[in-house]
């Protein structure tokens, strides 16, 4: 049990309506500036507060754990924990919450986004308008490539993965195939038509790929030069999950040679950078990792961390524990 009043940390500026709430349950310490914390803040942070709550912008690798903690609860504002090293922290006593289920809908809004800005070369379009140099209305214009009726090839069955299969089967009459590590459940797999296939067959069968699996040892640079040479020329690639599932360099080098037509992308290796020559690309979609970026979800994946921290501070199992 804590003594006293329990200190929360924020490693940044959360919605205030959960900055709000979050201040009944102990002496909640604000990040003010907004910026990132250094490695030297998170030391501090775990030494000194009984619940931290880290972004995906917070680096806390093993070395983090191995000095003086007092933190029992790192309360993730976000579902992927990837920045966490997640057995260091147990080692250390340290529970981990995510908040999954809340940021679905949003990020598969986001997934759909890329996906027809890319094929259909919305951003290109848009550049060309605000540049000045359309002149207008032609046959032969910007052509693009219609998504209607064709293959989706979903790599992360998951929440998200499933519910953008659903509006793109249903909204857009496409076919799914997936590549996941447990088969559909029946019912879900009969609505959505969907066929379970091995990744090498997935990537040549797809018109496009949209990635929704979780960044691990397993999957990091799951889509590298050779993956992505097994896709189709028309072939476009869709990242809302995780940068690394990439190799970059791989990417930009195939778009290049134009292995693959296109790319949407909202997430990167090295946030904020990009890899070098990705920028220049106009086949390419950027956005700023905004899956989650509604002022719904947000507020939603603040509740839902706060659970965790009044769970806690209550000594009650966490909703959401990720260590466990
Ligand atoms: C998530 O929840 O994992 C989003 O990518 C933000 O971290």
């Amino acid at each position: 049990m804590i003594d006293g009043k329990p200190k929360i940390v924020l490693t940044r500026r959360w919605p205030e309506v959960v900055e709000t709430r979050m201040a009944e349950l102990g002496e909640v310490v604000l990040n003010a500036s907004d910026e990132p914390f250094s490695e030297r803040d998170l030391e501090v942070a775990l030494a000194t507060a009984d619940v931290v709550c880290p972004t995906v912008t917070d680096a806390l690798p093993a070395g983090l754990f191995e000095g003086e903690i007092r933190t029992g609860l790192l309360a993730n504002f976000g579902v992927g924990f990837n920045h966490i090293d997640i057995a260091a922290a147990s080692e250390a006593g340290v529970q981990v919450s995510n908040t999954p289920g809340v940021l679905t809908e949003a990020t598969a809004e986001i997934a759909l986004t890329l996906l027809l800005m890319s094929a259909r070369r919305t951003g290109e379009g848009e550049r060309h308008v605000r540049s000045g140099s359309w002149t207008g209305w032609r046959p032969t214009h910007m052509l693009s490539t219609q998504v209607t009726g064709k293959t989706l090839g979903v790599v992360g069955m998951g929440r998200i993965g499933i519910h953008f299969a659903r509006q793109a089967h249903h909204g857009l009459g496409m076919r799914i195939v997936y590549h996941s590590r447990s088969p559909l459940a029946a019912q879900v797999a009969d609505e959505l038509g969907a066929e379970r296939l091995e990744l090498d067959e997935l990537l040549a069968r797809a018109d496009f790929v949209s990635l929704h699996c979780p960044a691990t040892p397993e999957t990091r640079h799951l889509i590298d030069a050779r993956a992505l040479s097994r896709m189709p020329r028309h072939a476009h690639l869709i990242n809302t999950a995780r940068g690394d599932i990439v190799d970059e360099a791989a990417l930009v080098e195939a778009l290049r040679e134009g292995v693959i037509a296109g790319a949407g992308l909202d997430v990167y290796a090295a946030e904020p950078e990009l890899a070098p020559g990705l920028a220049a690309l106009p086949q390419v979609v950027l956005l700023p990792h905004m899956g989650s970026g509604t002022v719904e979800t947000r507020e939603a994946m603040g509740l839902c961390a706060l659970e965790n921290v009044a769970a806690f501070l209550a000594d009650r199992p966490l909703p959401n524990p990720v260590n466990q």
